[in-house]
């Protein structure tokens, strides 16, 4: 079996950091949403992925490489314009050859991996399998039927759904699926929709099977959703604070992981909380569900549940911060000096809330 992990989105619902970053590079609790793809993929015993990419490919490729890190092969797919799910299948026809595949959106994650989905996709025998998990607003997804755990009928996007059973962005395929997208027409959103091909599949009575999965599951596109995983990623990190300089004066209480090289002063942090490596806290306190990438420095300042990224400095900053998405190299700080303005230097789409 061979995967295919589909990372040709842009990300605008994630600016601005993705105007200098691609979405499925970034990371929550420290690693790149899509190294947990990777990792999942790998734990299905395949070992060749192909990367399907867009605008972002080149920063993908330089972190991904040729897929060593993993001890898989990765061979990098560009699909040229975003034209729905089916259409990146369709690009990556000959990577797929006959085989069948895993599908995966890069940025998606799922508590307990899909190892488990992949045998009873082999086992069962399915020409398509997708997997579930029930949702409060069905509409904003692909919506499934089921009837004896065979599909019976998927909707892309429904107005009125028939369930609340929502097609989480991993998918298991046969080389029908190939034959399905050839007889499908673009959606109203101008997408070859992957649910339309199912329901190709289902109506030409192949055997499309679905699971409702255990664990949580998370689409990482919105900023809302990255604070949300980063946290749920968080509920099951362990205790280790061997590498790190602890001062006497601070208290790093619960499951706290900090990197080698990483000093804390004078501080207080109360796990679950990741700091990365080289970071410096100093006359501070970081609060549950907070991750802090490498060489950042955070100065008589107060957060939680938040996500830091590398090399950015929070300094003197009098309101506890919370709910906080910042990029790398972003610099807050507390200006001391007469006149006391706010001096902002904000990219496009910056957010920011003040006291
Ligand atoms: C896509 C699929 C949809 C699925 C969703 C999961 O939607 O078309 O069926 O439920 O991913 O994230 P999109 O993110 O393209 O709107």
């Amino acid at each position: 079996m061979k995967s295919i992990i589909l990372c040709a989105g842009k990300g605008t619902r994630l600016r601005p950091l993705t105007h200098t970053s691609a979405k499925h590079l970034i990371p929550i609790a420290n690693k790149p949403v899509l190294f947990y793809a990777i990792e999942a993929i790998k734990d299905c015993g395949i070992k060749d992925i192909g990367i399907i990419i867009g605008e972002t490919g080149e920063d993908i490729k330089s972190e991904l490489k040729e897929g060593d890190k993993w001890g898989v092969s990765i061979s990098y797919i560009e699909q040229k314009e975003a034209l729905g799910l089916a259409h990146a299948v369709s690009v990556a026809r000959d990577f797929l050859g006959e085989e069948k595949f895993l599908m995966y959106l890069g940025d998606n994650l799922l508590k307990n991996g899909v190892e488990n989905y992949a045998n009873k996709f082999i086992q069962g025998n399915y020409n398509a399998f997708v997997l579930l998990t029930e949702v409060d607003n069905p509409r904003q997804f692909g919506v499934a039927e089921l009837e004896g755990g065979r599909v019976v009928q998927v909707v892309e996007k429904p107005k009125e759904p028939v369930s609340n059973l929502a097609l989480i962005g991993v998918y298991f395929f046969d080389k029908n699926v190939h034959q399905a997208i050839k007889n499908i027409k673009p959606s109203a959103r101008g997408e070859l929709e992957i649910t339309d091909a199912i329901q190709w599949m289902i109506d030409q009575g192949y055997k499309v099977g679905a699971e409702v999965i255990k664990g949580w599951w998370k689409d990482t596109g919105k900023p809302d959703d990255i604070l949300e995983a980063n946290r749920l990623i968080l509920e099951d990190i362990e205790r280790d604070v061997g590498g790190a300089k602890v001062d006497e004066k601070s208290q790093i209480l619960g499951r706290v992981k900090i990197g080698k090289g990483s000093e804390i002063i004078n501080s207080k942090i109360v796990g679950p909380v990741i700091i990365g490596e080289r970071v410096k806290v100093v006359d501070s306190y970081i609060g549950p569900f907070t991750s802090i990438s490498e060489r950042v420095e955070i100065r008589k300042s107060e957060i939680e549940c938040s996500v830091v990224l590398e090399e950015s400095k929070l300094e003197y900053i009098k309101g506890r911060m919370q709910r906080c998405l910042i990029g790398k190299g972003v610099e807050i700080y507390h200006s001391k000096d007469l006149p006391r303005v706010y001096e902002f230097t904000l990219g496009d789409h910056s957010k920011v809330g003040l006291l």
